[in-house]
């Protein structure tokens, strides 16, 4: 059995910062499914939305936050988040990332994205999330008091109902050892989902495959609720090239200039909003499907080539590079383009110290619901809610002791044996993703729901059966945990009779006056005792 003071899953900037403001004075181990850098962070183009301008203010970030989640975001939590923007960037630098910076001044250059009515976003060039992760994981791997722990894949959370003790506790996790294929046990004090979304139930995504919804089904499974499921932000502009997995175009290149438009060339986004291509995205995402739809396309094109080669390479040198690998060459031509799954709003309910509802379990970063989100994520707000919810789950654990158990059983194999079918597993992999993307996507009706709800209990009914009766795999542990969060963004999407931000329903197309967030809890009244009573920590 390993153990340790506190456990942190995942290692995307969610789970680095936590692990960087706990390691002064806790032992802390960080344990993930793939290596390091795997997982969305890495990924990140556009940067981090910061009121950094002298003509910018707080005010104006946080109105246009809460104009993109259309009414749903807690106000509490979004200046709690963007007044700590500054501050938090300013921990990056000293951490080492080199933001890129204005050739004119010596300030950060910022970008604009859409939704934002000011250039706010700082980055590093197009591959921000790169040079964020990067710096931090080089302290990770030289910090006396970090352990790293790649290739481990939770599996379950280990809470009273394990231990014969309280149920509303966590203890720890089991997790497998993906080099031996043996189910290790892990005892901790604090146990901190940092695992990220769930962008991979969706056929098309711009998101790595580390993103199947892992902490959200773990959480739900021991007891927690989860909220805004319904909410899946669609990217309006990933490449279309069949043989490309998937990869974004940045929303910046709209921000410096880039145009969306049909096969003839002509410009569709002034007919849907005031501000064309740089409306937030739920409205650009729902017009390009419309336009595809409408019109038959494959895809549209975003087109940037009108600006000089120099300036475009300079500020997209990472899409330039990969693109070219293409065979596109973005200074003299539009790159097709559709819009993908890219972001989950929705996840496991946690207050604003990332504590759950089980003690000891917290939640920070995509796997979480703040409540900074609401209907519709504002550009650049998801590196920054990982960044000051990490910080702030840290300051938590430091201040409170945790209760440990001696009684945490080993993970029991003894009836099961090796899987006789795989071909089950990559099937109902593929099927899923497929229904999801047809019938759950950027535009839903009751009818559609109700199909994926039923495909939904099919599969269900086929994994619990393989789970309970074979070895469990890599594969399998995703497939189930796919499986329960396409059960919960469905559920969650049904409870929704109206259209908001990214829940658009034909059957309700009308936004009501007045709503509220949608919460779904596994088990009523199991809530750890003080979770959400603080709601504005002093920071
Ligand atoms: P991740 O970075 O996804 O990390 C999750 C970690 O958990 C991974 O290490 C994964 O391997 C691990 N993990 C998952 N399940 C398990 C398990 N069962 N056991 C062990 N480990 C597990 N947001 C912005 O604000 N600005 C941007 O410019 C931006 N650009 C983006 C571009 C792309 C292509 C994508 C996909 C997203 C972008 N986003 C952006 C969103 C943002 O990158 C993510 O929301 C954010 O990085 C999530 O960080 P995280 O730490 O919560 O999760
Ligand atoms: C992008 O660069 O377009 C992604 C930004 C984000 O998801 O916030």
């Amino acid at each position: 059995m390993h153990s340790s003071e506190v456990l942190i899953i995942g290692s995307g900037l969610a789970a680095l910062t936590t692990a960087l403001h706990l390691a002064e004075h806790k032992r802390v181990t960080i344990l993930t499914k793939r290596e390091l850098l795997d997982g969305a962070s890495a990924w990140a183009q556009g940067g981090i939305a910061a009121a950094l301008d002298t003509h910018d203010t707080e005010e104006s970030h946080i109105r246009d936050t809460l104009v993109a989640g259309a009414g749903l975001c807690d106000e509490n939590v979004t200046r709690f988040v963007v007044g700590q923007a500054r501050e938090m960037v300013n921990w990056l630098v000293n951490q080492g990332v080199a933001f890129t910076r204005d050739e004119a001044s010596t300030a950060y250059h910022l970008t604009r994205e859409g939704g934002h009515s000011e250039r706010r976003v700082v980055h590093a060039a197009d591959a921000t999330g790169r040079a964020v992760q990067t710096s931090l994981a080089d302290r990770i791997r030289n910090h006396p008091n970090i352990t790293l722990l790649e290739n481990y894949l939770a599996i379950d959370l280990i809470t009273g109902r394990h231990t014969g003790e309280d149920e509303r506790r966590v203890y720890g996790v089991y997790a497998l050892n993906n080099a031996t294929g043996k189910v290790e046990t892990f005892s901790a004090g604090y146990v901190v989902l940092a695992t990220g979304g769930a962008g991979k139930v969706y056929l098309y995504t711009t998101n790595p495959d580390t993103a199947t919804g892992d902490g959200i089904a773990m959480a739900w499974r021991a007891g927690c609720r989860v909220g805004n499921m319904e909410f899946i932000q669609f990217h309006p502009t990933c490449l279309y090239q069949p043989q490309a997995k998937s990869f974004l175009i940045t929303e910046a290149l709209r921000g410096e200039g880039g145009l969306l438009k049909l096969p003839d060339g002509e410009r569709f986004m002034p007919e849907y909003d005031s501000r064309a291509e740089l409306a937030p995205r739920d409205i650009v995402a729902r017009a390009i499907d419309y336009e595809m739809k409408k019109r038959g396309l494959d895809c549209v094109y975003l087109d940037i080539s009108h600006k000089p080669a120099k300036f475009i390479i300079e500020h997209f040198p990472n899409i330039f590079r990969q693109l070219s690998e293409w065979g596109i060459d973005m200074t003299h031509e539009p790159i097709p383009v559709v819009p993908a799954a890219h972001y989950t709003c929705g996840g496991v309910v946690s207050d604003m110290w990332g504590c759950t509802d089980l003690c000891n379990l917290y939640a920070v970063g995509e796997v979480a619901f703040t409540g900074l989100h609401g209907a519709n994520r504002l550009a650049s707000n998801s590196l920054l809610e990982c960044l000051v919810f990490g910080r702030a789950a840290a300051r938590h654990i430091l201040e409170n002791s945790p209760s440990v158990s001696e009684s945490i059983p080993e993970w029991d194999e003894s009836r099961v044996t090796d899987a006789d079918e795989e071909i089950v597993i990559s099937h109902n992999w593929a099927e899923l993703r497929r229904f999801m993307w047809d019938y759950v996507g950027i535009v839903r009706t009751n009818k559609r729901l109700a199909r994926a709800a039923h495909r939904i209990r099919l599969l269900q009914d086929e994994i619990d059966e393989f789970y309970q009766n074979f070895r469990v795999t890599h594969d399998l542990i995703e497939l189930r945990n796919l499986v329960m969060t396409a059960d919960l963004i469905v559920r969650s999407a049904m409870l929704r009779r109206e259209s908001r931000g990214l829940h658009f329903s034909r059957d309700y197309p009308e936004m009501l006056p007045v709503v509220g967030n949608t919460i779904i809890n596994p088990r009523p009244g199991l809530v750890c005792p003080g979770v959400c009573e603080v709601l504005m920590p002093e920071m």
